[in-house]
């Protein structure tokens, strides 16, 4: 954060200070809403929750250190109040943003963001200093605290942005403007709070309404592969730059295969030259993903072997997608149960299919939440996919979207035992204690709600040291 004093800040925010012995103290940051991370320097912003009033935490923040609370009642110590403590935040991340001037980088789309905001920031910081959201932080409160950690020597600030409505991207766009938007997919994620794929693009397509004409530098970053996103570009005065495996892609990938151990290969095309690169990530879909950050690298001037360099040496920096761990028995295990909707789930099948070539996979998927009238027809198509793909065993974790997607193998013609049912998690594991052998690999995928990572944590423990090669 940019040194502001208090009585800047209560200026910026409109807001009434209290128990302020001195107005020009001087927040030097980090801004809090986590009590536990208020050090010296800090600001305390304290949201009324349901179980919790970060107000009631007053007193400890600011004996650890917090120059002042921002909240929206005086607290006996050191307060900025004001009525609404979200509105006030998004006013100081905006004020802080437009003063520190650094190149503003969004994303949106309906799955991949948290990916490819990793990939794009691994990719930037080598040319220069990025501050992007941690993990996967991308609304109306995480999005302004992100972006009050850049500072004076951040040249990039990569900020991605969710919505699961219409206007939710407009409103997080006007608290921190991007200069760059990136528009990844318009998939079924939430599709029932949205009521439609129309209804998605929609919202999706503010980002690149937000964004400055061409002449001033607004680019709008879209792939060329989702017809509802290649479609904004009518929606934009930003100059649009196309990314995918579409021949009129700017940004493309030829050539794309999988290696035999599911990293996908191809090779890199941008305006000024082209590359080849092998991913350290799992799966097909990364390919996209990747293509999204290239554009956003080359467009901020970086060359084509630099980028290419940067993605084949990116990791995952956010856990539970894809994370490949080898247990000393030959086993692999496969943890991407930070999520799943109908696009990841298939992207994650042909990841394992192609990781588990002549060896037996296996996929314990659970249910793929808020999928609205179409859940029984996604659930049923993943559970014929695994077939189709020759998946060796499906075992479908939970309640009735699970039978859907064990009923949907069966009748693409699964055989007795290669699909199976279970109840919960619990049932999962110890069937797979009893029926896994060396050499196997196992995929562990289902919607956050669902908890399934506790299957893969489980197996990992009956491996005993297995070592976790976080990726
Ligand atoms: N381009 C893609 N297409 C389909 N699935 C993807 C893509 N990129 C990543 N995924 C998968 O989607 C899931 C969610 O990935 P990620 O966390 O990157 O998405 P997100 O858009 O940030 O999700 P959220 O809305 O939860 O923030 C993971 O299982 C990941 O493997
Ligand atoms: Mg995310």
């Amino acid at each position: 954060m940019i040194t502001l004093s208090l009585a800047e800040i209560a200026e910026v925010v409109g807001g009434r200070m209290h128990d302020i012995p001195d107005a020009s103290a001087e927040v030097t940051g980090p801004v809090v809403r986590d009590s536990r991370e208020a050090g010296p320097g800090s600001l305390f912003v304290a949201f009324v929750g349901e179980r919790v009033d970060g107000h009631d935490f007053a007193a400890q923040v600011v004996e650890a250190g917090a120059v002042a609370v921002l909240g929206s009642r005086p607290v006996g110590v050191p307060a900025i109040v004001v009525d609404d403590v979200q509105a006030a935040l998004g006013a100081l991340a905006r004020h802080v943003v437009r003063r520190l001037g650094t190149t503003l980088v969004a994303l949106t789309g309906s799955a991949g963001k948290t990916s490819t905001k990793d990939l794009i920031a691994q990719v930037l910081r080598r040319k220069a200093p990025t501050v992007f959201t941690p993990g996967s932080m991308n609304n109306e409160v995480g999005l302004p605290l992100t972006a009050l950690t850049a500072t004076d020597e951040t040249k990039f600030l990569v900020l991605e942005m969710g919505a699961r409505g219409i206007g939710h991207i407009r409103y997080l766009c006007e608290l921190t403007p991007p200069k760059i938007g990136v528009v990844l997919n318009v998939g079924s994620a939430h599709i029932g709070e949205f009521g439609g794929r129309e209804q998605i693009a929609q919202a999706k397509g503010e980002l690149v309404e937000a964004l400055p004409p061409a002449e001033e530098g607004g680019a709008a970053i879209l792939n060329a592969d989702d017809p509802l996103v290649r479609a904004m570009a009518s929606r934009t005065k930003a100059k649009v730059i196309l990314f995918g495996e579409s021949g009129e892609a700017d940004v493309r990938a030829e050539n794309v295969r999988l290696t035999d151990t599911g990293q996908p290969s191809f090779s890199l095309h941008t305006p000024s030259g082209a590359s080849d690169v092998t991913m350290r990530l799992y799966g097909e879909h990364h390919v996209s993903n990747a293509l999204a950050a290239a554009a956003v690298a080359h467009e901020l001037g970086m060359s084509a072997d630099e980028i290419a360099t940067a993605l084949s040496e990116a990791g995952s920096l956010s856990r539970w997608r894809m994370e490949v761990t080898e247990r000393p028995d030959g086993v692999t295990v496969v943890n991407d149960a930070y999520n799943a909707n109908p696009e990841s789930m298939k992207a994650a099948l042909r990841a394992l299919v192609a990781m588990g070539k002549g060896r037996r996979t296996w996929a314990v998927l659970g249910k793929m939440a808020e999928l609205g009238d179409e859940a029984l027809a996604e659930h049923d198509a993943v559970g014929r996919l695994a077939v189709r793909l020759n998946v060796s065993k499906l075992v479908a974790v939970g309640g009735r979207e699970a039978q859907w997607l064990q009923l949907g193998a069966y009748n693409e013609g699964s055989w007795g035992e290669e699909s199976v049912h279970v109840s919960d998690a619990q049932a999962a594991v110890d069937l797979l204690r009893s029926e896994l052998r060396p050499g196997d690999v196992v995929l562990v995928k289902a919607s956050r709600s669902v908890g399934l990572e506790s299957v893969a944590t489980a197996l990992l423990e009956t491996g005993a040291e297995g070592e976790v090669a976080a990726r």
